[in-house]
């Protein structure tokens, strides 16, 4: 499974929308090392994820704190709570192979957070920062 990022994901912060481009890809990289059942890849695939992701997050953080962005504490438990998905499932891949389903459901659990925080919480960034802009 493939997903692409499109104009309907863009926030309207051109930084922005050029990380959730390459965060899609390395959830893309996921996939394929998960439809492989290669526990090496999934390994790497989801400790660069991990890691992108804790970097994406503290971008879009300090663009909220700039901005002013009213829900930043509310956006950022959101970001909390994810990094700990990720971080834990880390943990356990250390420890021994993810089985298929289990790699099966990190990869829908990760393709449906991430597209529902772009349309819904990160859209809300642009939306300050857009109205600031042109106030
Ligand atoms: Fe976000």
């Amino acid at each position: 499974m493939r997903v692409e990022w499109d104009e309907s994901l863009s926030v309207g912060i051109g930084i922005i929308d050029d990380q959730h481009r390459k965060l899609i890809e390395r959830v893309n990289a996921f996939s394929e090392a998960t439809e492989r059942m290669d526990s090496r890849e999934i390994e790497n695939t989801i400790n660069y994820l991990t890691g992108y992701v804790i970097q994406h997050f503290g971008a879009e953080e300090l663009i909220m704190i700039r901005n002013g962005h009213p829900a930043f504490k509310e956006h950022r438990d959101e970001h909390s709570w994810f990094v700990k998905q990720v971080y834990d499932v880390g943990r356990v891949i250390a420890a021994r192979p993810m089985t298929r389903a289990e790699a099966t459901a990190l990869r829908d659990m990760l393709v449906r957070w991430i597209f529902r925080h772009i349309r819904v919480t990160d859209r809300a960034i642009g939306d300050t920062v857009n109205q600031e802009a042109f106030a």
